[in-house]
């Protein structure tokens, strides 16, 4: 909206994920999983790092707190792979959206954490308008 100053938070969500439950997925179904959650980008990015299971479940994190801070959850027909996240040069996160996901948020903007540690990560999102 031309003119306003000030935003007004319309969702938040938190998401804890454990590393070794997402390394037990991947063992299961390997790329039949990983393919159908996370873009080209997010997993080249993953597999940049040390530990890429840490960076992987971070971004599954990050989805599933998008997804909270949406009203909707998951139900409204979007696919995983709507939620991107990607980092700048500081390595600070963001998320891209596509499809019906990006359609829902239109003049919304969201702002996300991660933080992980050994066993666990955790991702915040905020969605503002
Ligand atoms: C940002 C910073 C506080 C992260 O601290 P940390 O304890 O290592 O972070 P955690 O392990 O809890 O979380 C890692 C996540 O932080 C996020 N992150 C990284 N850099 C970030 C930044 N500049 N701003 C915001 N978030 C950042 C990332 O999402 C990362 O996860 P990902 O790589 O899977 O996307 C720290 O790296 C920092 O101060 N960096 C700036 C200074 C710097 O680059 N120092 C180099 C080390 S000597």
């Amino acid at each position: 909206m031309p003119g306003r100053w000030w935003t007004m938070i319309e969702g938040i969500g938190v998401d804890v994920v454990e590393i070794g439950r997402v390394q037990r997925t991947i063992d299961t179904w390997g790329n039949d999983f990983l393919g159908k959650i996370f873009t080209d980008q997010e997993l080249a990015y993953a597999h940049s790092k040390r530990n890429p299971v840490h960076h992987i479940a971070a971004r599954f994190a990050v989805k599933e707190a998008v997804a909270k801070a949406l009203s909707t959850g998951w139900s409204g027909g979007f696919r995983w792979k709507d939620v991107e996240v990607e980092n700048d040069a500081a390595g600070k996160p963001s998320v891209v959206l596509y499809g019906r996901v990006k359609e829902l948020l239109q003049g919304s903007k969201i702002i996300v954490s991660i933080s992980h540690s050994e066993n666990v990560v955790v991702a915040f999102a905020l969605i503002e308008r």
